[in-house]
Formats: structure tokens, C-alpha cells, sequence
């Protein structure tokens, strides 16, 4: 990340201007960190500055949910390095040190499936693609479909985009978001096959799989009728652990196969098959057409607060509900009547960081635009509840 450390930094007085930059105001908190509020092109900007132990600053911007452009930031940083009149001893903030972020027309972040993605043909989606091997066949053989990939391991994801533009496909999205929240961004009954080949077992901590109860009732939700959930597995407890899970379903039928051989094989199963491993398929078929659902909004608040006693009765805390969370982290003070909340909150599986900005008795995320998935709308409610039972 871009940063730079100094010796000395002028106080400023806000609001003051630099290059295309505006900074607003700043906040402390009692920790000792310090948030300088920055405006650049229309756009929002924490810079954050620490107290190093060995005397000095060191100054980079914040890391909260959508991390900016790293040149963008870059530029604001260099703004406020001559605005505050630095002593510069390290920095990486320079132009030859831009850092250069390769980008692909096919690497979607999760926003664009919440706003912009237009159902134009079938889908199918795999979960877990590691090497990409069984996904870069299936989008060759079937053009006329629309492959979505789900990974979190980011050089599997560099490595099929990679063959993607070698290869010239161009019929797969692929998405770095955890597999058990992603259906919920797709419409019902769009997609004709889900693949799960070989997910991580996680026979310890079973609560860590994709498959569960939850993820199931949501792949069954985007499958058309006849569409399939494939789940491949050597793990023989993963396999009884799923079909336990699909044997009750009534609006669906469940086939088994033990040792079937498939087109193409992955890195992983031609491990298991030189151990002669068994191999099994568990397959979902949907017999039943799912509702419609509304399309994602965003989350705001619409609550007057006071930030007075806000400030008065802020203490670090962690809120838990089933599956989410709310964690107030760092409240920053700016005066009487402005300040940040740092937060992490979400699903278990995945949080979302930021900002809840507070000012004129209004409170609103910083960025702006948290997508109500289900367990951000519900840490958003135990948000609202947390400020009631201060303010009220
Ligand atoms: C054991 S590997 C199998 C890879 C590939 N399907 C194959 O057969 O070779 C499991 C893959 O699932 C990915 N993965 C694990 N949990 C995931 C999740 N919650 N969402 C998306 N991908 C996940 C891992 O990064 C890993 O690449």
C-alpha cells in the first residue's frame, strides 16, 4: 500500500487545499490515531496517520472497504505530503512507483453482479475452480452459455484469466467473493448447473463448508427446473454430510455415484485416483420454479442521532447474531458534533470494513453504498439498535 513516514507534520488548518486536493477536517482517537477527511475529484478519502514509536508519523490511507484506485491515493498522499510540509525519511508514493494493477474485462467485483449484470443467456456457475481446468473446458465446449467462476485463492484466479485471454474465452465471469454468499446476487431460476468439485472438506470444523442447509435453499432458489447442484468429492464424509442435507428436500431428487469418470479430470482428482481414492457424486436435481426476488439495494440510515452521547458512552465492542456480526472498533472524534466509527460487520464468513461517518445528527457509511445482502441487513438493524439504545 502507499504510504510515506516523516519526521514532522504542520498543523494544519482546514478547510486547505493542495494539487486536486481537498482536505476537510481531521479526527483523533484515543488510541492516538489521527483521520484526515480529503475530497479529490468528487471523491471521499481517509488518509490515516500513526505515531510511530520511534518518534515520527507514518501516513497512508485507510483501508476500508473499497480500497481506492492505488494511484489515485498515491496522488492525494503526495498532496498532503506537500500541504503538510513533510520530512520525508521513506516513501513509496512516487509516480515511478505507481503500482500497476492488472485489470481483466472478465474479473467482476461483487457490485457489479448487486447493479449492472444482465441475465442474456444460461448460467452456470463453479464454485472452487482452483486450476480452472474443469471450468476453461466446459466454457470451450458450451459457447452458448454464461460461466460464472467463484474462487478466493487470488493466483488461481490470475492463472484462468490468464488462459481466458490466451485461449480467447470469453463466456466466463469470474468473481473473487466467498461461494456461500454469492447466490443470493443472482435471480431465481436462471441457472441450469452448479459445480462443486473437490471443495476443501473441513472435517474438523464442518461449519466452514460451502454445502449447509442455507447454501443449498439458495443454489435450489437459482436453478431452473431440472437444473443441477453437482457436488465431487473423495471425502466420503464430506459426500454423507451433503446427501443428509439433500435427502429431506421436496421440491428435488438426489442421485449418487460412486467412481464415475467425468470428461476431464482436475489437478486434485488425478491425486486421489494414483491413491486409487474413491470418488463421489452427489447430484441435485431442482424440480420446482422459485419466486422472484428483489433486486439488492444499498443500506442507509434515516435515525437522528447525538453524537454528544456518542462520544460520551463509545467502548470497543463486539455485537453477535446468528451468522453476523457487528464490531465497533475505533470511534474518532472531529468536535462536538462530528465523527467516524471504524466497523467491521457482516456475515461471519466475510466482513465488510468501514466508516460510519456521524455529523449534524445524521449517519451515514463511509464509502457509501454497503449492499443489503442478509446478514449485512442484519448487522445494519443491530447498527440501528446499537445507536437507539445510546441516543434514545
Ligand atoms: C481442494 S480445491 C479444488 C479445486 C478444483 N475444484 C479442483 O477440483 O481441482 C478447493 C478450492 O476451493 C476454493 N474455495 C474454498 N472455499 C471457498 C469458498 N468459500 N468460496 C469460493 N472458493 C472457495 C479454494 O481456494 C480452492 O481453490
Amino acid at each position: 500500500m502507499p504510504n510515506f513516514h516523516s519526521n514532522h507534520l504542520k498543523t494544519l488548518t482546514y478547510p486547505c487545499h493542495a494539487g486536486e486536493t481537498t482536505f476537510l477536517w481531521e479526527a483523533h482517537s484515543h488510541r492516538g490515531n489521527k483521520l484526515v477527511m480529503a475530497s479529490s475529484k468528487g471523491e471521499p478519502l481517509l488518509i490515516r496517520i500513526q505515531s510511530k514509536k520511534e518518534g515520527g508519523f507514518l501516513i497512508k490511507g485507510d483501508k476500508v472497504t473499497r480500497p481506492t484506485q492505488a494511484s489515485f491515493l498515491q496522488k492525494v498522499l503526495m498532496d498532503f505530503r506537500d500541504v503538510s510540509e513533510a520530512n520525508v525519511t521513506y516513501s513509496n508514493i512516487e509516480p515511478k512507483k505507481f503500482l500497476h494493477v492488472k485489470t481483466s474485462p472478465y474479473l467482476k467485483e461483487i457490485d457489479f453482479f448487486a447493479h449492472d449484470f444482465k441475465v442474456e443467456r444460461e448460467i452456470w456457475v463453479e464454485i472452487g475452480f482452483g486450476s480452472g481446468r474443469h471450468l476453461l473446458h466446459q466454457a470451450k465446449k458450451n459457447p452458448h452459455i454464461q460461466f460464472i467462476g467463484l474462487e478466493i485463492h487470488k493466483p488461481s484466479i490470475e492463472q484462468v484469466l490468464k488462459q481466458c485471454e490466451l485461449q480467447g474465452i470469453e463466456n466466463i465471469l469470474v468473481v473473487d467473493y466467498d461461494a456461500r454468499l454469492f447466490m443470493e446476487f443472482l435471480p431465481s431460476n436462471v441457472v441450469g448447473r452448479i459445480f462443486v468439485h473437490f471443495p476443501v472438506p473441513w472435517d474438523k470444523k464442518p461449519h466452514r463448508r460451502v454445502f449447509s442447509a442455507a447454501f443449498i435453499e439458495e443454489a435450489l432458489r437459482v436453478l431452473h427446473v431440472n437444473g443441477t447442484l453437482e457436488l465431487r468429492t473423495d471425502s466420503a464424509l464430506y459426500f454423507e454430510f451433503s446427501f443428509m442435507q439433500m435427502m429431506h428436500l421436496s421440491q428435488a431428487e438426489v442421485h449418487v455415484k460412486k467412481n464415475a469418470a467425468l470428461e476431464i479430470t482436475s489437478k486434485y482428482e488425478d491425486r486421489w485416483l494414483k491413491m486409487e481414492k474413491d470418488i463421489y457424486d452427489v447430484i441435485l436435481t431442482n424440480e420446482r420454479e422459485s419466486e422472484a426476488i428483489d433486486k439488492m439495494g444499498t443500506l442507509f440510515f434515516d435515525e437522528k442521532v447525538d453524537f454528544s452521547k456518542i462520544r460520551k458512552q463509545f467502548k470497543e465492542e463486539l455485537l453477535r447474531g446468528d451468522g453476523f456480526f457487528v464490531h465497533f472498533e475505533e470511534l474518532f472524534e472531529s468536535n462536538d458534533e462530528r465523527g467516524l466509527i471504524r466497523i467491521s460487520f457482516g456475515a461471519n464468513e466475510r466482513n465488510e470494513k468501514c466508516y460510519l461517518l456521524i455529523e449534524q445528527g445524521k449517519v451515514s457509511y463511509l464509502p457509501d453504498a454497503i449492499l443489503a445482502t442478509k446478514s449485512n441487513q442484519l448487522a445494519h438493524s443491530l447498527m440501528k439498535e446499537w445507536f437507539h439504545g445510546i441516543c434514545h
